[in-house]
């Protein structure tokens, strides 16, 4: 049979695999309250500017509400056949209060109801993210603050590199998120403009408020363009754009917790609610949630690219393509939220090993540079040529196969006259880092000047 809604110009209905491409109710039921919202708030301006009569209106909001009940209580039942939620909702609304539904669609469009619709979630999400990047970050200050002072090996190129401070590579994630979130708000910021009103592309010929539907559901204003609201997906790539970038963040720490937590390491252990074993080795706890979050990851970037490549051929205005952005940032923004939760659980569960990391620390001859610095500042040395002695000097060390400290003075003379023995002072670990008081340095002292910026910024 023809289209209950545009069955006026059709003389038979679908082919079902027409059906099976088109229909997006399998995943758009999601926006079911914010289409909902929607309807509701044009429902009253149609009525405040005298398009619908009061009664109309109020039948409109009643049912409605039922509409949204059964939804969530549900007992709604979904038709592949009325292809997505606006027409579910449109034609239960029908059931339930007859004609006055049937005027609902007054000076409105799928296109804009949808653009609003996916607005209202994705902004939502906007939020979600920002309160769990918020529950993260305090999992992250309270493992600095407890390790503020505790040694552990800095890398670079995975290399031991210097000592740092348990407290300093913590707040470095803590600052990644602290950016993860300014992004999350500017595309909030940015997006937070109501397609509603600009009809199928070009605005109506009706009398309608589109500033008063604004304000109704949230918005700073109505977007100035019509045939720009319909289009525009960049409000959906924006949040993608910040999910990818802090799901990057995310699986950089994941990373970190998979060597960390290896018996080679053993700088941390992993909670049991966090960890996995193994069915044929007993000894085995694997930190799955850590390699699942590292793996999420390539859902987010995937959902981005994928988005991308959606809108990049589409001509003004909407096209069907478009309803191809749905899934996708669904499920990214699904894999991101867990990923959150999955990392703030095991940041706050985290029990580091503060010996097993001092004693990695001094490693890899990793007080060279505190060597070289000395040469510098009680020798007058220019630092290339420390530079090229205390080469020298780990050269010999191992070569003998020991640390820097453990070369005698008359050893390390050898390699250069004017070396004394208050050198030693500089190569213990805990000098390194404490000397390292540069702004923003992993001295302890800088390391409790971050965490309480970032405790009052936190609450
Ligand atoms: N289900 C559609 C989507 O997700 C709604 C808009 C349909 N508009 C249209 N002209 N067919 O994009």
């Amino acid at each position: 049979s023809a289209n209950a809604m545009w069955g006026g110009r059709f003389a038979s209905g679908p082919d079902a695999i027409m059906e099976a491409i088109n229909a997006s109710i399998g995943f758009d039921q999601r926006l079911a309250a914010q289409d909902i919202a929607g309807s509701r708030a044009h429902a009253a301006m149609l009525a405040a500017v005298g398009i619908l009569t009061d009664s109309d209106a109020e039948a409109i909001r009643e049912g409605l509400l039922t509409v949204l009940s059964e939804i969530e209580a549900g007992t709604f039942r979904f038709s592949t056949a009325l292809e997505d939620i606006h027409m579910n909702v449109e034609s239960r609304l029908g059931e339930l209060i007859g004609e006055p539904a049937k005027r609902l669609h007054t000076a409105r469009s799928r296109n804009d109801q949808v653009a609003v619709d996916f607005r209202l979630w994705v902004r939502d999400q906007c939020d979600a993210a920002e309160g769990a990047l918020v529950a993260l970050q305090r999992a992250l200050l309270a493992q600095a603050e407890a390790g503020a002072e505790w040694v552990m090996p800095g890398f670079t190129h995975l290399q031991s590199a210097q000592p740092v401070t348990w407290g300093h590579h913590m707040m470095a994630y803590v600052e990644m998120l602290g950016r993860d979130r300014g992004r999350f708000a500017d595309a909030r910021k940015r997006m937070n403009e109501s397609p509603l009103g600009s009809a199928a592309l070009a605005g109506t010929s009706f009398p309608i408020d589109r500033a008063m539907t604004a304000r109704e559901l949230g918005f700073d204003r109505p977007m100035a363009n019509s045939l720009d609201a319909v289009s525009d997906r960049d409000f959906a790539l924006e949040f993608l754009g910040a999910a990818s970038i802090c799901a990057m963040h995310l699986s950089r720490l994941a990373e970190e917790l998979v060597i960390w937590s290896t018996a080679q390491f053993r700088f941390v252990r992993l909670s049991d609610r966090f960890s996995t074993g193994s069915s044929i080795m007993p000894q085995k706890r694997n930190p799955d949630a850590a390699e699942l979050v590292r793996a999420k990851t390539g859902r987010v970037f995937g959902a981005s690219v994928a988005l991308l490549t959606i809108m990049k051929g589409l001509p003004l205005a909407y096209s069907k393509d478009m309803q191809e952005d749905k899934e996708q940032v669904f499920d990214a923004a699904d894999s991101l939220m867990l990923a959150l939760a999955a990392t703030t659980g095991m940041m706050t569960d985290l029990r580091p090993d503060p010996e097993r990391m001092r004693a990695a620390a001094g490693a890899g001859f990793a007080t060279a540079t505190d060597l070289a610095d000395w040469l510098v500042r009680a020798k007058g040395m220019p630092f290339r040529e420390a530079h090229h002695v205390t080469g020298a000097l780990v050269a010999r060390a191992e070569a003998k196969g020991v640390d820097l400290p453990d070369l005698s003075l008359d050893e390390m003379r050898a390699v250069h006259e004017g070396i004394t023995d208050d050198v030693f002072a500089v190569l213990g670990v805990d000098n390194s880092v404490r000397s390292r008081t540069s702004y923003g340095g992993t001295s302890p002292v800088r390391v409790r000047e971050q965490i309480a910026r970032w405790t009052e910024q936190l609450g």
